[in-house]
């Protein structure tokens, strides 16, 4: 199958309706967990909330990268972050205290854990991903849906747009400076984050 044909099928309404009912889902769970925080801690808790389809070439990229013939039916069933959904806080604590409450939703079923804050990757990226099966229900039906949960602080959020835009996914050879400045900036960001923490700890917040 080509990109183009993938294209068409992603664009389908049914796939696109599925995909925009699952991260509505996610959205408003999101809201009910940021309430509950905030209502604790009395403060605010999330600073911002996306999300992202995955287009056509980045799926057939990724699923040539996984090994997997570039079909509709690949998409669908072996990536994990067709939808993606990504919440920025400004303090690392809170990132544990909202992905303790996304675990505890009965109707979300744990895929995989990814600590990259406390395992930064090789790049310095620091973020915790989270992998569900959110179920969708029509009629009869339950179907699952996979997605991607990222949660930072609005410094990892920060260093990873920076990232992104000189860095990921970009030819590794011209980059070594840039990668290796990055890479420094990420432990200064992590230091960052720990004092702001302790700063608001200290405040009694
Ligand atoms: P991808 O093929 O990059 O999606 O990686 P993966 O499926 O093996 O999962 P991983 O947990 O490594 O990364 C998933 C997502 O995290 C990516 O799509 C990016 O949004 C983000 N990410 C991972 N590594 C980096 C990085 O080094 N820099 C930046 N800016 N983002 C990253
Ligand atoms: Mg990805």
């Amino acid at each position: 199958m080509n990109t183009e044909l993938l294209n068409h099928k992603l664009s389908e309404p049914e796939f696109l309706l599925k995909k925009d009912w699952i991260i509505r889902q996610i959205e408003f769970k999101l809201k009910m967990i940021d309430l509950e925080l905030s209502t604790k801690h009395n403060r605010t808790i999330m600073q911002k909330v996306e999300h992202r389809i995955k287009d056509a070439s980045s799926i057939a990229r990724k699923l040539i990268k996984k090994g997997y013939k570039i079909t509709f039916e690949n998409a669908d069933e072996k990536l994990n972050d067709i939808i993606g959904i990504r919440v920025v806080c400004l303090y690392r604590d809170d990132i544990y205290s909202i992905a303790d409450l996304l675990k505890q939703q009965k109707d979300f079923t744990l895929i995989k854990e990814k600590d990259y804050i406390k395992n930064p990757k090789k790049s310095g990226y620091q973020s915790l991903h989270l992998i569900f099966d959110v179920p969708l229900i029509y009629k009869e039906a339950t179907e699952t849906q996979r997605v991607e949960i990222q949660l930072r602080t609005v410094a990892m959020d920060f260093w990873a747009g920076v990232d992104n835009q000189i860095c990921y996914k970009k030819n590794p050879a011209k980059l070594k400076t840039a990668e290796l400045a990055l890479k420094n900036y990420s432990t200064e960001i992590s230091r960052m984050d720990k004092q702001m923490m302790e700063l608001r700890k200290n405040a009694e917040l």
